[in-house]
């Protein structure tokens, strides 16, 4: 036994099994449905569900109790590999028994190379060049289902068995599963009472997860009325060809950046962090938005993209060169529009890029209700940014719309403190 268990120290080959077509699988990990976790076809790029086994198992039986001691010591991890979250990639792996997430990302990375190497191989230079050798994988365990996913800490490792989800960029994701997918969850949020939504995914590419009534009237009103005697005309961050252009005909609306100096809008921020699954010194401060009728927001982009900012230093300072980005909106409802201004993601389900960016006939489009959210990813698991996260705010028709940004980043900003 001590034989077989050694010959598998040898990185991981054991068998890549794939699930023949048609095979029955178990989609249960622990007490955790997979079916929850993966999709029954659609890739997430840079995201994978591992099913990590008991070890002990293995192990039992062996002739005496100090056999088994090192047997448990030497042993290797019976894993399930879901390659990009998708049920029927089903891979059985066997690895090493991990000592930290470090090691746990060098084994998978060996066998599933990062989809975003350039990244991956940039940003572990620069942790080791400052002396530092840690995981850029994130690691999840999912609760049980209404429980929210909770980070994996090096210290976790020993011990670690049943699922967990792994993200190549570092940062959490919710993962869409398919159209229409459903989940509950209930956020805790220290000092106030918990709150249950459920997250509904409207599309894949991108990724866009709507949550109805996660704002109350009173918080949506409070916001409007912080906001609406400070509003100013909209500006936008400029691209190098269009520094000193106005703004006037892509983008019409008002705006004010709000800071989080009240008790509604520091609770908002928390429940926003406990929704995403990211502190709150990843945000940046709500940007409220007001459009009457005939405004809009023509399609853009929420991610930096560096390419087109060669000559910001303010912008590849603030994304280092790209390899930082914000990685999500949540955008608020504020008000229920009457006709128009929905959101629209023109390029939804894989579309080609508009010739219009203010036509909002094409792709997936948001009704504004008031307290509704959304939260679309501007980036991949994998840390890529997505193309397909185009968005623009159609024309208000009849009433006002009221709205705020809310912009989450795959690393700690400051603006706000927990
Ligand atoms: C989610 O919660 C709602 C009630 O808020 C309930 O009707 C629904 O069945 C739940 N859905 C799931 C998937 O648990």
């Amino acid at each position: 036994m001590r034989a077989s268990f050694n010959s598998i120290w040898h990185p991981l080959l054991l068998c890549a099994l794939l699930a023949g077509a048609g095979a029955e699988v178990s989609t249960v990990c622990g007490d955790v449905n997979l079916d929850d976790w993966t999709s029954p076809s659609w890739p997430f790029q840079g995201y994978s569900v591992l099913c990590i086994g008991d070890r002990a198992a293995s192990c039992s039986g062996g002739a005496s109790a100090d056999d088994e001691a090192t047997c448990l010591a030497d042993s290797s991890l019976h894993v399930t590999i879901y390659n990009a979250g998708v049920r029927s990639s089903r891979a059985n792996l066997q690895i090493p028994v991990p000592a930290d997430l470090q090691d746990l990302e060098k084994v998978l990375a060996k066998e599933y190379p990062p989809s975003n190497p350039t990244r991956h191989n940039k940003i572990k230079d620069a942790f080791q060049k400052k002396g530092r050798d840690k995981a850029l994988f994130a690691f999840y365990k999912p609760g049980r289902a209404g429980e929210l996913p909770v980070r994996i800490s090096s210290t976790d490792v020993k011990g670690l068995t049943g699922p967990v989800l792994v993200y190549e960029g570092g940062a959490f994701l919710w993962p869409g599963i398919e159209i229409d997918f459903k989940r509950n969850v209930s956020l805790n949020m220290p000092g106030t009472p918990p709150v249950s939504v459920t997250l509904l995914t409207r599309s894949l590419q991108p990724l866009v997860i709507e949550v109805s009534s996660f704002l109350d009237k009173s918080e949506c009103q409070h916001i409007i009325g912080k906001a609406e005697p400070r509003m100013a005309k909209s500006g936008v961050s400029h691209m190098d060809h269009d520094v000193g252009k106005a703004d006037a005909t892509w983008r019409t609306s008002s705006t004010y950046f709000m800071p989080s100096d009240t008790d509604i809008v520091k609770r908002l921020d928390k429940r926003v962090a406990a929704l995403t699954l990211q502190s709150v010194r990843h945000q940046e401060y709500a940007q409220v938005l007001r459009y009457e009728k005939n405004e809009h927001y023509e399609a853009h982009h929420d991610f930096f993209d560096v390419a087109l900012y060669q000559k910001s230093e303010q912008v590849l300072g603030l994304t280092k060169n790209g390899l930082f980005n914000r990685l999500a909106t949540v955008f608020f409802y504020l008000s229920t529009v009457e006709k128009g201004g929905q959101t629209n993601f023109p390029r939804a389900g894989g579309g080609p890029q508009p010739r219009n960016f203010a036509a909002c006939s094409e792709g997936v489009s948001i009704d504004p209700q008031e307290g509704r959210i959304i939260i679309f990813y501007s980036l991949h698991p994998s840390g890529r940014t997505d193309e397909y996260s185009l968005h623009g705010g159609c024309d208000v028709h009849e009433g006002t719309k009221w709205s705020a940004n809310k912009w989450i980043w795959n690393k700690p900003m400051d603006y706000l403190r927990e």
